[in-house]
C-alpha cells in the first residue's frame, strides 16, 4: 500500500499515535497533515512515554522519515522545545522535514485564543490554548506569516503589517499591551537558523517519493467528531481531522489514497466543551477516566467519559470511508458488569433520525442503549484476539455489525505488544 491514512473518529484522543508507532515499521514515511500542537499523542515503548504534539510518532524510528507537511500550524517554541525533550531521552531520531509552507503559530495567537475564551465566558469551547483558532483564522483570511517568509526580505514589512491589526485589537478590544515588531522579527530570525536544516517543499518530496515506490502513513490528528464541517460546531477544532484533508494539508490527491484507517475507542471521551449525550457523569464514568488514565496529553484536563455512541461514530465514519478500524482501550472495560452501547437517541419521547445540526439539540438528545454483558478478566496479558472473554468478542462483534466496517486490531494496552491481530 502506497498512502495509508489513519484517522481518528471520535473527539480525539483515540490512540491515534500509538496506532502510527504500531503501524510505522511497514512504511517509509510518516506524515502529519492537520492541526498543530492542540494535538497529544502517545507512545509507549519500554516502559517509557513519549508525547507528541507536532513530531509525528513515528519519529522514534531512526531508518524513518517524517514529515511535518503544509497544512499543520507551527509553533516555533513547541517544536524547538519537543525536539529538545524527545532527544533527551531518544537521541537517535527519524530524519524529520518539514514545510516551508506551514503558518506560524505566533505568541499573540495563543494570547488572543485565551484572551477570545476569556470573553465567551460560560460559552467557551474549551480549546487547548495553543493558538489554533487565531491562526487558522489568519490563514483563511490570508494574513497569516509562513515559514518561507522567515526568508524574504520583506519579512519585517509583513510582521508590521501583521501587527497593525493584532495590536489594535489586543489594546483596543482586550485592553492589553501591543507586540512589538523588531522583537517578534527577533524571535523569528532565530528560529529561521534553527528550522532552515529541516525545510523542503514536502508536497514535492512526498510525490517525488511514491512516484520511487515509496509507502507513506499519514498521521491524523484530533478526531472526525471535532472537524468543523460536519463535527459538533461550534465545539470543534479549527482545522480538518477528515482522511481527505490529507489533499489539502499534505498535497496528496484523493485518487493517491490506497487505505484508509480509522480508530474509535472502546467507548467516548472528550476535554473541552460541547454535546456528549452518553457522558457518564458517576462512577463508571469516573472508573472509566482512572483505569483509561483519561487526562489530556496536552493540557491535563480530566477527559470527560461515557459509552460508545454508534449513531456519531457512525456519522463520522461516513464521511471518511475507512477500510477497517482500530478499536482501542478496550481493556478500560474490563470488570464492568454491564456495557451499554448508544444505538440511536429520543427527543420528547419519540426517537429521532440523524444526528441535530445544533449543539444544544444533540446535548438535549436521550440515547437508547443496546446493553451487553460485560467481562471480568484483565486483557493486558492476552495475545490472541481468540483468548478475549466471549464477552469482548460479542461486543467486538455488535459494533462491527452496526457500523459495517471490519474491525482489524485490537488494542488492549498502550504498549506495542499489546495489540491483537485479526
Ligand atoms: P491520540 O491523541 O489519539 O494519539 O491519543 P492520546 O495519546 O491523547 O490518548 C490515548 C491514551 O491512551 C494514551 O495515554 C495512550 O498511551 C493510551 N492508550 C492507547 N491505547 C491504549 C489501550 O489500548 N489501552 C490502554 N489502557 N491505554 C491505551
Ligand atoms: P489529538 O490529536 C482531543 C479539542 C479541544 C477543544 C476543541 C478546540 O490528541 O486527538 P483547539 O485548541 O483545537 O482550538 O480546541 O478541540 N481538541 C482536542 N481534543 N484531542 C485532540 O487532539 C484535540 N485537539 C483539539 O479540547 O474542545
Ligand atoms: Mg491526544
Amino acid at each position: 500500500m502506497s498512502v495509508t491514512v489513519l484517522v481518528g473518529l471520535g473527539w480525539g484522543d483515540e490512540g491515534k499515535g500509538r496506532v502510527i508507532d504500531f503501524l510505522a515499521p511497514a512504511y517509509h514515511i510518516i506524515v502529519r497533515f492537520n492541526g498543530g500542537a492542540n494535538a497529544g499523542h502517545t507512545v509507549v515503548v519500554d516502559g517509557v512515554t513519549f508525547r507528541f504534539h507536532l513530531l509525528p510518532s513515528g519519529m522514534l524510528y531512526p531508518e524513518k522519515t517524517c514529515v511535518i507537511a503544509h497544512g499543520v500550524v507551527l509553533d516555533p517554541a513547541r517544536l524547538v522545545e519537543e525536539l529538545a525533550e524527545v532527544r533527551r531521552t531518544k537521541p537517535n531520531l527519524a530524519r524529520l522535514l518539514i514545510s516551508d509552507r506551514c503558518h506560524l503559530v505566533l505568541p499573540v495567537h495563543k494570547q488572543l485564543d485565551l484572551l477570545e475564551e476569556a470573553f465567551r465566558g460560560g460559552g467557551k469551547l474549551g480549546t487547548t490554548g495553543q493558538g489554533i483558532g487565531p491562526v487558522y483564522e489568519d490563514k483563511v483570511s490570508r494574513k497569516g506569516i509562513r515559514i518561507c517568509d522567515l526568508y524574504s526580505p520583506l519579512l519585517l514589512e509583513k510582521i508590521e503589517l501583521f501587527l497593525a491589526e493584532k495590536n489594535k485589537i489586543l489594546v483596543d478590544i482586550y485592553k492589553e499591551e501591543p507586540v512589538n515588531p523588531r522583537s517578534l522579527q527577533q524571535q523569528l530570525l532565530t528560529f529561521a537558523q534553527f528550522v532552515q536544516p529541516f525545510l523542503v517543499d514536502t508536497l514535492l518530496f512526498l510525490q517525488e517519493r511514491l512516484n520511487h515506490g515509496a509507502s507513506i502513513l499519514m498521521e491524523g490528528a484530533q478526531g472526525a467528531l471535532l472537524d468543523h464541517e460536519i463535527g459538533t460546531y461550534p465545539f470543534v477544532t479549527s482545522t480538518s481531522p477528515m482522511a481527505g484533508m490529507v489533499s489539502l494539508g499534505a498535497g496528496i490527491g484523493p485518487k493517491q489514497i490506497d487505505r484508509i484507517v480509522g480508530v474509535v475507542k472502546a467507548y467516548a471521551t472528550r476535554v473541552g466543551t460541547g454535546p456528549f449525550p452518553t457522558e457518564l457523569r458517576n462512577e463508571i464514568g469516573e472508573g472509566m477516566r482512572q483505569r483509561g488514565r483519561e487526562f489530556g496529553t496536552t493540557t491535563g484536563r480530566p477527559r470527560r467519559c461515557g459509552w460508545f455512541d454508534l449513531p456519531l461514530i457512525q456519522y463520522a465514519l461516513s464521511a471518511n470511508s475507512p477500510d477497517e478500524l482500530v478499536l482501542t482501550k478496550l481493556d478500560v472495560l474490563s470488570g464492568l458488569e454491564h456495557l451499554q452501547v448508544c444505538v440511536g437517541y429520543h427527543k420528547s419521547n419519540l426517537p429521532i433520525k440523524g444526528i441535530p445540526a445544533l449543539a444544544e439539540e444533540l446535548d438535549q438528545c436521550i440515547p437508547v442503549y443496546q446493553t451487553m454483558p460485560g467481562w471480568r478478566e484483565e486483557l493486558s496479558g492476552i495475545r490472541r484476539l481468540t483468548d478475549l472473554p466471549k464477552n469482548a468478542i460479542q461486543f467486538i462483534h455488535f459494533l462491527e455489525s452496526y457500523l459495517k466496517v471490519p474491525i482489524r486490531s485490537v488494542s488492549i494496552g498502550p504498549q506495542r505488544e499489546e495489540m491483537l491481530l485479526v
